[in-house]
């Protein structure tokens, strides 16, 4: 059985991930989307873990081999934990190469776990969750860039915190 972990923050997802979980689908036999914790991302979060999650089950369905989970710690723990060998990882640009590289080396100094780079498809080459959030919060057209479910989860995000709601 060949499994694989999609990782990410995932906050929110977009269409560029659900691109590289699709053909990662397609390369192994069980695919785990595991949302994990970014510390340099943390002060930006806008969705709690269980949103993310919900948001990353909706977007996962059509994919039968695809099941989402969420970790706290250590990637490399959450692989020796499964039982998973591969890290799929989406490469955008030569611009992600550097901090792709270092962290794929550093989990497999940790632990038996190859990373595997899929290249992005073109059309979301310039997709990123923060610049979704960024566009959104002022009021760009987003609808092309994630699922119905997640813009409207977005929209109504950016309302409340607009509003000094106590949204997350
Ligand atoms: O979507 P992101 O923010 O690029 O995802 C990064 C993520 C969450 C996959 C990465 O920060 C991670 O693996 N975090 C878990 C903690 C960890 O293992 N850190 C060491 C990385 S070498």
């Amino acid at each position: 059985m060949r499994r694989a972990v999609c990782p990410g923050s995932f906050d929110p997802v977009t269409n560029g991930h659900i691109d590289i979980v699709s053909r990662a689908s397609r390369l192994f036999d069980e695919v785990v989307v595991a949302i994990g914790v970014n510390k340099a991302k943390a002060s930006a979060r806008l969705f709690s873990a269980d949103e993310r999650i919900e948001m990353l089950e909706l977007a996962c369905a059509p994919y039968p081999n695809v099941s989402v989970a969420g970790f706290d710690g250590l990637l490399t723990t959450f692989c020796e934990q499964n039982g998973i060998k591969a890290i799929v990882k989406g490469l955008r640009a030569v611009s992600d190469f550097d901090y792709e590289l270092q962290m794929a080396q550093m989990n497999s100094s940790l632990v038996d776990v190859e990373t595997v780079f899929i290249p992005t498809s073109p059309e979301y080459s310039f997709l990123a969750s923060s610049l979704v959030k960024e566009v959104a919060t002022f009021g760009g057209d987003v609808s092309r860039l994630v699922p119905p479910f997640v813009l409207e989860r977005l929209t109504k995000r950016l309302a409340e915190r607009a509003a000094g709601g106590a949204g997350e």
